[in-house]
């Protein structure tokens, strides 16, 4: 159906590629009624650009259309699974105005610095159904009050642990607080088969990651990275507990130090192998978990915090259109297939991606299916995004620098989080 819409619209097509000023202020319109919709041009093959599909299920996704679209067929560039590679050969390919990358998945940290080189298309709103998804979440698809990207999948993190072994230990429920969490640790470690597991880990090798756990951590604790201008306050009494209870924790053992070399994927098999007890991860995890050995015997709740439940890093992934792309009509028909809430339900269902569709996390079919859909919900709704920043690439290899200076005893916490409100300022 929109295929068609898409096909007659483009039927009337000017040249001009980049008359996008149907735009309007940010909040998002799914009227499809706005005078004068700004449309792409061309027809034929496109690429989608996306990091390593860890859980599998992408492809098939892709294949529906094809098979839809045998004129139009999209095939799969697969960059590298972590955050940082993905951007240096997203930009990479922008800075050589390669035609090679049609629709990008841009990590929803991105979006300021690709919209503001014009690496990627401003995109008309009144052309995706933004209204019925999460309002954080479209925001991360902003800039400047305009749209340049749709959201595809939301993220947030949550805390995967052995129910099993709670149970086992006499503990009622997950902990909302590090204290406890360690606490039970202990107590779980009491279990014979339970002596050589470690308690937490999350992601602390030196990468976007880690990023996202130093942010939590200092979030969880009352902090800021950034205040509610954008300005830096990091060197503050509530980060140094944050950034504190990592550098404690590897210094006990808590966090194994091997959890220095994690990415999402490392943390996921150490904890799959029953290595660990909790694991801070994103849900795609939870697809995954389930076909392991540690089926039906891990549970998932919010992250804990200092005092209470922690807070999350706003995480996901958005599609952009690159604006060094051919065959621009075809991209706007699959962008809008591929974020569609069908398509949303397909990737929740299969890889436990997490939707920006509001309505999904209330359907009583897949609640039954991920019954921490709710959770997952608040952690997205209530998660702190990262700074929406032109200069994104300087700003988290600022803290990254700094958080694992501080993890690895190379700095104080103290020195650490100085050094770094002042290169973030800077
Ligand atoms: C996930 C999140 C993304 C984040 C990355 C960090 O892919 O969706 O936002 O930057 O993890 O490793």
């Amino acid at each position: 159906m929109v295929t068609i819409r898409a096909l007659r619209r483009s039927a009337g097509l000017v040249a001009a590629a980049l008359v996008l000023t149907a735009c309007g202020s940010s909040g998002g319109s799914d009227s499809g009624e706005q005078a004068g919709d700004p449309s792409f041009e061309g027809r034929g093959p496109i690429t989608f650009v996306a990091g390593k599909d860890t859980t599998g299920t992408v492809q098939a996704a892709l294949d529906r259309w094809n098979r839809l679209h045998p004129k139009e067929q999209v095939s799969f560039i697969q960059l590298p699974t972590d955050a940082d590679s993905q951007r240096r050969e997203m930009i990479q390919n922008a800075e050589t105005k390669s035609d090679a990358y049609t629709v990008l998945s841009l990590d929803v940290v991105w979006t300021s610095e690709f919209a503001a080189h014009r690496w990627i298309e401003k995109l008309p709103e009144n052309q995706f159904p933004l209204r019925k998804m999460l309002k954080p979440v479209v925001e991360t698809a902003e800039y400047r009050g305009a749209l340049y990207a749709v959201p595809f999948s939301s993220d947030g993190g949550l805390l995967y642990y052995r129910a099993d072994l709670l149970k086992k230990a006499g503990i009622a429920g997950p902990p909302t607080t590090w204290s406890r969490m360690k606490a039970d640790c202990a107590k779980v470690k009491r279990l014979p088969e339970a002596k050589d597991m470690s308690c937490y880990a999350g992601q602390f090798r030196k990468y976007e990651g880690l990023t996202v756990n130093f942010s939590e951590a200092v979030q969880s604790a009352g902090g800021v990275v950034t205040d509610a201008g954008g300005k830096p306050d990091v060197d503050t009494p509530e980060a140094k507990k944050g950034l504190d209870f990592l550098v404690g924790s590897f210094k006990d053992g808590t966090i194994p130090k091997e959890a220095l070399t994690y990415q999402e994927e490392g943390s996921r098999r150490a904890f799959q192998s029953g290595k660990l007890i909790f694991l801070r991860n994103w849900p795609y995890v939870y697809s995954l978990a389930r076909k392991s050995n540690v089926a039906g015997k891990f549970a998932v709740a919010p992250l804990p915090g200092l005092n209470g439940p922690g807070s999350s890093s706003l995480g996901g992934h958005n599609l952009a259109l690159s604006s060094f792309a051919r065959n621009k009509a075809t991209a706007m028909d699959f962008m809008k297939f591929f974020t569609s809430q069908d398509s949303a339900r397909t990737f929740l269902k299969d890889a436990a991606f997490a939707p920006s569709y509001a309505a999904l996390y209330d359907d009583a079919s897949l609640t039954k299916e991920y019954p921490y859909l709710r959770v997952l919900k608040q952690s997205i709704e209530t998660a702190v995004p990262r700074p929406r920043v032109v200069r994104y690439g300087e700003v988290t290899s600022a803290i990254q620098q700094q958080a694992y200076a501080a993890l690895t005893g190379v700095k104080s916490s103290e020195q650490a989080l100085r050094t770094l409100q002042q290169d973030l300022r800077r």
